[in-house]
């Protein structure tokens, strides 16, 4: 699959791959990404897509009493790899596909929930993505979204926007200073609750968005 629009040239994003792999059995994930991706896809039912499912962490999050299986897509090659190994021993059935979640390759209204975590800092037309997923989500359907978002502080948002330059290059097209709550309300989702974190502190704020199609 064509992957130009990742943006990063290819020996860097396997450069990045390695290094989230590294990050995945660091402190910070165990302590404290763990437990996040526990509540927040737990709370997943029925059948699921995962989109930018990364390495697979989520994989071992699902709740076998209310999941009945996992979709799960992801374009860059060298995180599917070990996305497949972690598919493996989910306690759910994750099948994985190469996809882009700016076009998806499922049926309008085909999921009953959909899960998305730290995805849409790197997607190149995020609007187009959300717009996509809301697409194959049935009427009502859930959103499940953890994403790291434009700082609240105006000076912290601008040194954001220096930073993205570097963060796209060496961090798999990652843009720190996205406004991506605004975009899921431009993409049509409804009922959307927000709860704001601050982890790593304010230069790099996370919100967990749970919304309805
Ligand atoms: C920071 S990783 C997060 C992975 C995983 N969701 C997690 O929570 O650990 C971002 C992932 O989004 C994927 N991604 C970026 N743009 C994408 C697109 N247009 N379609 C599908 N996946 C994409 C990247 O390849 C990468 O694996």
């Amino acid at each position: 699959m064509n992957q130009e629009h990742l943006s990063t040239p290819a020996p860097l994003r396997r450069l990045f791959t390695s290094y989230y792999e590294r990050m995945s059995q660091g402190t910070v994930e165990k302590t404290y990404m763990e437990p996040l991706r526990k509540k927040i896809v737990g709370q997943a039912a029925g059948l699921v897509l995962e989109v930018g499912a990364g390495n697979g962490l989520n994989f071992a999050c699902y709740d076998p009493e209310f999941v009945e299986r996992v979709e799960a897509t992801e374009l860059d090659n060298s995180m599917l790899s070990y996305a497949r190994a972690r598919a493996q021993s989910a306690p759910v059935s994750v099948t994985l596909t190469q996809a882009n979640v700016e076009q998806l390759p499922f049926a309008d209204a085909y999921f009953d929930c959909i899960v998305c975590t730290l995805v849409f800092c790197s997607v190149n037309d995020p609007l187009r993505g959300l717009q996509e997923m809301r697409r194959v989500l049935k009427p009502g359907g859930q959103l499940l979204m953890i994403e790291h978002v434009r700082a609240q502080k105006r000076m912290l948002a601008l040194l954001q926007d220096l930073i993205t330059p570097l963060t796209r290059l060496l961090l798999g097209n990652c843009h720190w200073n996205r406004s991506t709550v605004q975009t899921v309300q431009e993409a049509g989702f409804q009922d959307i609750r927000l709860e704001h974190l601050t982890p790593v502190g304010e230069l790099m704020p996370l919100v967990i968005i749970l919304a309805r199609g």
